[in-house]
This record gives C-alpha cells, sequence and structure tokens, in this order.
C-alpha cells in the first residue's frame, strides 16, 4: 500500500554522496561521455568508466568480441566476453571526464585503470584526479586480457594486489577500490591484502572465467575469433549466486570491514536490493543494460522506492546487510526441524509436472489420482526438497509446512531384503566406521 512516506536512495559511500545506488559498471556501456551522458539523464546515479589504458600497449578487441548464453527460450542469460580494455586514446578519455564532471556534477564519475606496470599504475592514477574522477577502480580482476600477466593474473597474486594498491594511494587523495576476481576461492584475502594497500573499499565481481558454448560444426568454444577459441569472461543473471556469496563473505569478514560495490548479474531492483542486504553499498551493471538498455535504472528506482514505503524504511543505508544476521554456516540449521510441502489443490491446473519430478527425482511422495486430476501427497515420504513448487506454472500454489517435532519421515524402501545375506559391509569393519 502507498504512503506519502518519502525514501531517500542516496548512499554515503567511502565519503562520497551518490544520488541512489545505481552505477553502470565498467564496461561498453560506460565507453563514452556521449554513452555515460544518456545513462545520466536515464538516472544512473554514477559511473565506473570503461577502464583506462596508458597508450604505451595499443588495445585491439578480438572480433568478435561477445556471444550470447542462451539458455532454452530465456535469452542472455549469461553473456560470453573477449573485450580488453578501453582502446581509445587516453586524452579522449580525459577529456571525456572533464565534459562529464563539467555538466554533471553531481554524479560520481569513477575512473577504472590498469597499468601493466607500477609506473602506470601510478600515472593513470594521478591523470584520472587530475581531470574530474572523484574515485578509482583498480581493475585487477579482467579474465581475458590478451596482454600476458595483466588483468585477473595480478588478482591472483596477492603481493601485487598491495603493492599497486599502495603505488596508487600514495599517489592521490581521491578514494579507491579494488576490483576482484571471482576466478578464486577465497575473496577475503585477496581483499585483506588490498586493505593493507590502502584501498577504500571493494568492488566485486569482475566476469567469472568460463565457457558458455561450443560450435557445433566448427568445434571452436565462442566467441569463435577466426577459428580460436578461448576461456573468457561470463556475466549476466548466470553468475548473480557467484557475486552475492563473495560480497556475503567479505562483509561479514570482520578483519576487512570496508566498504563494498556489488556486481554480477544485476537486472533488476530485487537483484540490487538482495547485494544491498548482503552488505553492499552502490551496485554496478553491465550485462542487464547490454539486454535492456539503460533505462532498466527507471524500474530500479521505483521497484526500490515502493519497497522501502511499503516496509516504512526511510534510507536505503538502513537495509545494508541486514540479512546477513541471517546467514550462517550450515552447522547451525536445526535438524530437529522438518517440513513437507502442502498443496492447495482449488488453484491446480491438474498439468502433473509435480507427480513426475516427484518421482524421477525426490521422495516418490505424490500419487496421481486420474478421476479428479490432481496430486496426493503422502506426507510420511515428502522430501521437502521443494522442486514440485519449482516447476509448477502455479505461484504460490504448493508451499512449506513445517511438521511437529515427533513427526517422522519414512525412510525410501529397500527393494530386496533377501540380499542381506550378500551384503558386504561387514568385510570393512576393521575400517572402524560401523
Ligand atoms: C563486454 C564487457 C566488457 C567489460 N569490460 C570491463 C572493463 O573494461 N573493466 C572492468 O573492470 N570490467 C569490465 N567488465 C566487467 C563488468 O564491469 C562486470 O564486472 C561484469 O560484467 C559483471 O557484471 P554484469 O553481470 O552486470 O555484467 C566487462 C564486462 C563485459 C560484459
Amino acid at each position: 500500500m502507498k504512503s506519502n512516506h518519502t525514501v531517500d536512495l542516496s548512499m554515503d559511500f567511502c565519503g562520497i554522496k551518490f544520488k541512489n545506488p545505481f552505477l553502470l559498471s565498467s564496461s561498453p556501456v560506460s565507453n563514452s561521455a556521449e554513452m555515460v551522458e544518456a545513462a545520466y539523464e536515464a538516472g544512473w546515479s554514477g559511473v565506473v568508466f570503461k577502464t583506462l589504458n596508458s597508450d604505451r600497449i595499443p588495445i585491439i578487441h578480438p572480433s568478435p568480441r561477445m556471444n550470447s548464453y542462451h539458455y532454452g527460450h530465456k535469452r542472455l542469460v549469461g553473456l560470453q566476453n573477449v573485450e580488453q580494455i578501453s582502446d581509445r586514446p587516453l586524452k579522449h578519455n580525459l577529456l571525456d571526464f572533464l565534459y562529464l564532471k563539467k555538466k554533471y556534477p553531481d554524479r560520481v564519475l569513477i575512473s577504472s585503470i590498469m597499468g601493466f606496470s607500477n609506473a602506470e599504475w601510478e600515472y593513470l592514477a594521478k591523470v584520472s584526479e587530475d581531470n574530474g574522477a572523484d574515485m578509482l577502480e583498480l581493475n585487477f580482476s579482467c579474465p581475458h586480457m590478451c596482454v600476458e600477466g595483466s588483468g585477473h593474473h595480478v588478482g591472483k597474486a596477492f603481493d601485487l594486489i598491495e603493492k599497486f594498491t599502495t603505488t596508487v594511494k600514495n599517489a592521490v587523495s581521491i578514494p579507491v577500490l579494488a576490483k576482484m576476481t571471482p576466478n578464486i576461492t577465497d575473496m577475503t584475502e585477496p581483499a585483506l591484502y588490498a586493505k593493507r594497500g590502502g584501498a577504500d573499499g571493494i568492488a566485486a565481481i569482475n566476469t567469472v572465467s568460463g565457457i558458455s558454448e561450443v560450435g557445433l560444426n566448427d568445434l571452436v568454444p565462442k566467441p569463435n575469433v577466426f577459428g580460436i577459441g578461448a576461456i573468457s569472461g561470463t556475466s549476466g543473471p548466470a553468475i548473480k549466486p557467484i557475486g552475492l556469496r563473495f560480497i556475503a563473505e567479505m562483509a561479514t569478514c570482520k578483519e576487512l570491514n570496508l566498504p563494498l560495490s556489488g556486481i554480477g548479474g544485476i537486472e533488476t531492483w530485487v537483484d540490487a536490493l538482495e547485494y544491498i542486504l548482503l552488505g553492499s553499498g552502490p551496485i554496478q551493471v553491465t550485462t542487464g543494460i547490454i539486454h535492456y538498455g539503460y533505462r532498466i535504472v527507471e524500474d530500479m528506482i521505483e521497484g526500490l522506492s515502493d519497497f522501502m514505503v511499503e516496509k516504512g524504511i526511510s534510507s536505503v543505508g538502513e537495509l545494508v546487510g541486514k540479512a546477513n544476521a541471517n546467514l550462517k554456516t550450515t552447522d547451525h540449521f536445526e535438524l530437529d526441524r522438518q517440513g513437507i510441502t502442502q498443496y492447495d489443490l482449488d488453484q491446480c491446473v491438474g498439468c502433473g509436472q509435480c507427480v513426475i519430478v516427484c518421482n524421477d527425482a525426490a521422495g516418490q511422495a505424490l500419487d496421481w489420482d486420474e478421476t479428479t486430476r490432481r496430486p496426493h501427497l503422502i506426507e510420511d515420504k515428502c522430501l521437502s526438497c521443494m522442486i514440485c513448487s519449482f516447476i509448477c506454472p502455479v505461484e504460490g500454489l504448493i508451499t512449506f509446512k513445517e511438521m511437529p517435532r515427533d513427526w517422522k519421515r519414512r525412510e525410501a524402501k529397500i527393494m530386496d531384503t533377501s540380499l542381506e545375506k550378500d551384503l558386504k559391509l561387514s568385510d570393512y569393519k576393521d575400517i572402524n566406521i560401523l
């Protein structure tokens, strides 16, 4: 229900004010002032500009540079790319900075940089600050740079993260984010190296190393760059669970205690809010814009505002990390509490999908009544896996119900007990597990 309650979408992040938590991430969507201007007009509060290059090593993008990862009828579940950092002359990018800052002083301009030497990190940091950048983002994380030893190779060599962050921090006075690669096991560790180097915050994630498709006629992984494929960066909804996990882990790491900017698979206000609830400050978007255009920010602003009105929340800052109190390791689960599914059969359309999945992939707890064309649940066989609810075409028909603590689930039946005499378990008694 709507009310007159006004909400504040602005966020303070690393000492800088953002009008709302929605930013373009560094990529083709933030490649030039002309594009960023259109994004600002649509409502985005800031930009991480396409990663600057110092011009020393010319950047040439492979052709083609992207491949779509469609799944069934769902288009662009993921995106595969081999794009490099900016191929524009540094001077052109910096002129764009000056233009954007002059025309849109209230929008936050974050310069993404990648050096190929210590001196280059320092130089790019300084020229970014001198030409209007409000913040820096250090790109330690591109998984497919054609320049050897750069991109996520730096992000995987933790001492280099610390070294280059220190160099940059000593060169500038604006806040510095380190953008991390997800192509590691534990992100808190490299993030701590960035913190030791003086980073003011962490941005995560860059693209996930992957192969999304192989050409069946030419046998080349896509994008097929004149007969050659490569392991490269996957982005989009397919990587959201990975991004959320890394943000949550860093947000709950007491030793790290740095502001975070979440990235990865954000297309809607719900995706953005999930990142915020797990500890992100302003979030960043690329593939969502590649799919739908800059205008998605209007829905993001409206959706988040409506949610806050409905919940009586005045400031988006109140939501940061709010879900983390409920995030624990699996050994905290109360295993003496169990439940089953329950069915509102008045809503049932009689498709029988639930019966198929329950029999082929779960507890064989559903019978099919041919007369009524409705499923019938055998309660004590239900595993509460909930897969029937995932494939049911009617939202809300199948729900979870907790059972009393003394309730017992029936074990899966043994097909032939006469085989007990052939059982080999007793041969292994000396292993000491019986
Ligand atoms: C085509 C393409 C080019 C990208 N270029 C850069 C880049 O230059 N610098 C950078 O830090 N990240 C780059 N990224 C990564 C994005 O900024 C972002 O971290 C990633 O795509 C995950 O977000 P998404 O799922 O919203 O796309 C690029 C991504 C794509 C798809």
